[in-house]
């Protein structure tokens, strides 16, 4: 109750007015808080659950596509979640302004993927990006460069949400005015509805014939628009039209690599749910983790329909599991901050599905390992697109785990004098202070151990 009496104090300030946005993020913010404070742990009647539907992508592939390819891509807007900095990858300022390929940021890649699509078809999909305050002002600057591409670009602001203290439960910012970088934080990429809504590029975006948007991490190169599920869900084959899609894929051995956490699953208990870790009872959470059980994973690929999630927001149903997440700030405070997560809505759309895609349509680059993945020659660029190289004799990719020399962005760069060769690359684990020369294929040094086990892969420890 306190912690709600100085946010509605703060709100009230008069130099709020100067924010427009000031009281749209704390009515928000209010209601998150509020379910934050009556929610009780994972609910779920873990032996009611069934299987869920999800069909297979080669079902929905094997379709003809129309003559009139563009009439179904006019209806479609394509979204980028860019509210992430690349601080985890060492780089200051937003994550989708850093070169991933051939000097091509992940923005630069959407960007050319669209127009190609937009010439080729004779069409006209815009790219709305999804920014926040720690975002916005860079993604402005670097848009202008754009001004000649055949992509119209809208952007739209996510919340601002005060971060809160753990033993206190009372906001750390002292005034809305407060710029600490600590005191704030976008509440995860759930807050794309209200804040869609709340910035009027919705019914903009309707207004002008849009009807399907595909939301996808800009941090996940294989989100590429897939004209055979957008033909799904807009020409449906037969009975109802899905408002929502959840792209799975099945999990690998790339997902069991360190101590990765695992990304959400998908159940059915009468309605298509997605369900993240922190959601799962204690006891279930090994179930919960391995492949017999969950085969497959959120890829965060979403296409949903513009008109349902306007429908649902007008009734207040758009609903999210509160994600409540722990961090310890500089100096040794402990903060919570309540997030959403988009994929999490699910089960508010009627006709939901999954369809299980090829791992191709996840290639996301969160470390440096992932940047020499789709840096290398396992991958070919075409119009701003990855694929792996014909070249390559086996399906899936090397399991590559760089140390912590390697972690910023800079310091890989330099310890690479040319991305090394790894079409025949199995795994690769570097540790301690390594630099790679040109031109090197990884090889397993004769007498390895690993020689004998594992033919014809080929495998370089470098440990100091
Ligand atoms: P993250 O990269 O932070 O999450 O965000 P993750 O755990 O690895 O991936 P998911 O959430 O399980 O899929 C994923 C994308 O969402 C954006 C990031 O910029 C990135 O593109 N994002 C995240 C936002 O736009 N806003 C947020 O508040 C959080």
């Amino acid at each position: 109750n306190m912690s709600f009496s100085i946010l509605t104090n703060l709100s009230l300030s008069p130099c709020l007015s100067k924010r427009t946005d000031v009281k749209k993020d704390f009515d928000g913010f209010q209601q998150l808080f509020h379910r934050f404070l009556q929610e009780k742990g994972p609910s779920l009647d873990w032996d009611c659950l069934q299987r869920p539907p999800v069909i297979p992508y080669e079902s929905v592939r094997e379709r003809q596509l129309p003559p009139d390819v563009s009439d179904l891509l006019n209806q479609l807007v394509v979204v980028k979640l860019n509210g992430g900095l690349g601080t985890s990858m060492g780089c200051k300022g937003p994550k989708s302004l850093i070169s991933v390929r051939s000097d091509n940021t992940f923005l630069d890649l959407t960007l050319q993927q669209i127009e190609h699509l937009n010439i080729t078809y004779n069409s006209d999909v815009p790219l709305v990006l999804m920014n926040s305050f720690n975002t916005d002002e860079d993604t402005q600057k670097i848009l202008q460069k754009y001004g000649h591409c055949k992509v119209k670009i809208y952007t739209f602001n996510q919340s601002r949400f005060p971060r809160i203290n753990k033993e206190t439960l009372l906001p750390i910012a002292t005034s809305v005015t407060d710029d600490g970088s600590d005191a704030w934080y976008p509440p995860g990429h759930g807050d794309l509805y209200d804040s869609l809504m709340a910035s009027g590029l919705m019914s903009k975006l309707l207004a002008q014939g849009k009807e399907l948007m595909f939301v996808s991490n800009i941090d996940n190169l294989g989100a590429t628009v897939d004209l055979h599920i957008l033909q799904h869900l807009l020409a449906p084959p037969c009975g109802e039209r899905c408002e929502f899609v959840m792209e799975v894929t099945n999990k690998t051995r790339a997902d069991f690599v360190g101590d990765k956490i695992p990304k959400g699953g998908m159940l059915y208990d009468g309605k298509l749910r997605l369900l993240e870790i922190a959601q799962v009872p204690k006891q279930h959470v090994d179930d919960f983790k391995s492949v017999s059980k969950f085969k497959i994973f959120n890829t965060n690929n979403l296409w949903m329909s513009l008109s349902a999630i306007k429908r649902l927001l007008e009734s207040s149903s758009v609903d999210m599991e509160v994600i409540v997440n722990n961090k310890t700030l500089e100096g040794g405070l402990n903060i919570i901050q309540m997030e959403t997560a988009v994929g999490a809505a699910m089960k508010s759309f009627d006709n939901a599905l999954g369809i299980n895609v090829p791992r191709s349509r996840f290639l996301p680059v969160k470390t440096s390992s992932d940047l020499l993945l789709v840096m290398s020659n396992l991958y070919s660029m075409r119009a701003g697109s990855l694929t792996m190289s014909e070249r390559r004799e086996f399906l899936t990719v090397p399991l590559i785990k760089l140390g912590s020399s390697f972690t910023k962005v800079q310091d890989f760069l330099r310890r690479f004098a040319s991305i090394p060769d790894l079409l025949e690359l199995d795994h690769l684990t570097v540790s301690g202070d390594v630099t790679f020369g040109k031109d090197v294929t990884p090889r397993i040094p004769r007498g390895h151990p690993d020689s004998l086990q594992a033919p014809p892969a080929e495998v370089l420890t470098c440990i100091r």
